[in-house]
């Protein structure tokens, strides 16, 4: 007699996401091996909107979100299927799900390797590189150029000052999530003449602490408003995902913290990577999911 039998696949149900417990989505992003520890899902879950895939028992074997910026924006992330369930067509499922959700809105996503195949056929396109930068800190932040200007720290009750900058680099209006992310993170501002021309936060995430949004119009100022952060982050471990590829990508390097992976972003509807010389953008993201 065979001791072992091979049974067939299980349905799966899509249910609300708010509706399972942190417990099983923490697990489920580990079995892929992901960071996020249960606050950081519990801070996806308060500002997206997501569902997972169920068995008849209520076991969790995939996730997907979607988060609104605004009326006709949204990003996609946390599209997760577990292990034992891929390649049999829970993600295709999920997303077709997602789509479905999002009618009407323009869509962007970071994009993992495993994942391209199924977003281009469903009619994503490419738009860019984005490189996780992490490590950990050397006790001292490496040197760089001399900075004419001052950059000081925000209150969380003052984020109106950074709205239109931040709509300006992003190309939506996010102001929903970067107040969740106030809550934990800290922001400083750079300013000529009065004015912000530039922005960064920092706030606790998966093994370490996560550098980003970073908005700013140039590499030097995106430095700056980088490694004010990093000077308190000595011995620590911290993650920056970027698209730079030049001053900014090489300080990440110099500072321990080099390129580990690479995930493609993909819009479906208009582009979102308008970059204009000179113009402020997004030089650090808040996270893969949030864009
Ligand atoms: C990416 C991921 C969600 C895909 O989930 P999945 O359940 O395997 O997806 P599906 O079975 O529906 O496959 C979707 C497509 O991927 C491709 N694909 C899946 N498994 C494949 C394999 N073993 N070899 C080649 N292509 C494969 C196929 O093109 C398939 O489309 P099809 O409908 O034409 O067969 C899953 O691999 C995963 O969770 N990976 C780790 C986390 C991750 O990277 N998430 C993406 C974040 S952006």
């Amino acid at each position: 007699m065979q001791d072992a039998v091979r049974l067939k696949s299980f349905e799966l149900f899509a249910r609300d996401i708010g509706s399972v417990d942190v417990s099983l989505l923490h697990a489920l992003s580990i079995s892929v091996g992901w960071p996020h520890r249960p606050k950081d899902w519990e801070f996806l879950l308060s500002v997206g909107e997501g569902i997972v895939a169920v068995d008849g028992i209520g076991r969790v074997f995939g996730s997907a979100m979607w988060f609104p910026h605004g009326d006709d924006f949204a990003t996609i992330g946390l599209v997760i299927t577990t292990p034992r369930t891929q390649a049999q067509g829970n993600g295709r499922w999920l997303m077709d799900q997602v789509l479905a959700r999002c009618a009407g809105r323009d869509l962007a996503l970071n994009s993992t390797r495993a994942a391209y195949i199924l977003y281009h056929s469903l009619g994503f396109a490419t738009e860019g590189q984005v490189y996780m930068h992490q490590g950990v800190m050397p006790p001292v932040t490496a040197a760089r150029l001399v900075l004419k200007v001052e950059i000081e720290a925000l209150a969380p009750d003052a984020l109106a000052e950074i709205a239109a900058l931040d709509h300006a680099a992003f190309g939506a209006d996010r102001m929903a999530h970067l107040k969740g992310l106030a809550e934990t993170a800290s922001i400083q501002v750079l300013r000529r003449g009065g004015a912000i021309v530039g922005y960064s936060m920092c706030r606790p995430f998966g093994r370490g602490h996560v550098i980003g949004p970073i908005v700013a119009s140039s590499d030097n100022d995106a430095i700056h408003l980088t490694a004010v952060h990093l000077d308190g982050l000595g011995g620590q471990f911290v993650r920056v995902d970027t698209r730079s590829e030049g001053a900014f990508a090489d300080f990440l390097r110099r500072n321990g913290l080099p390129a580990a992976e690479t995930v493609t972003t993909m819009s479906k509807g208009r582009r979102i990577l308008t970059e204009r010389p000179g113009e402020p953008i997004v030089f650090g993201l808040a996270g893969h999911a949030l864009g």
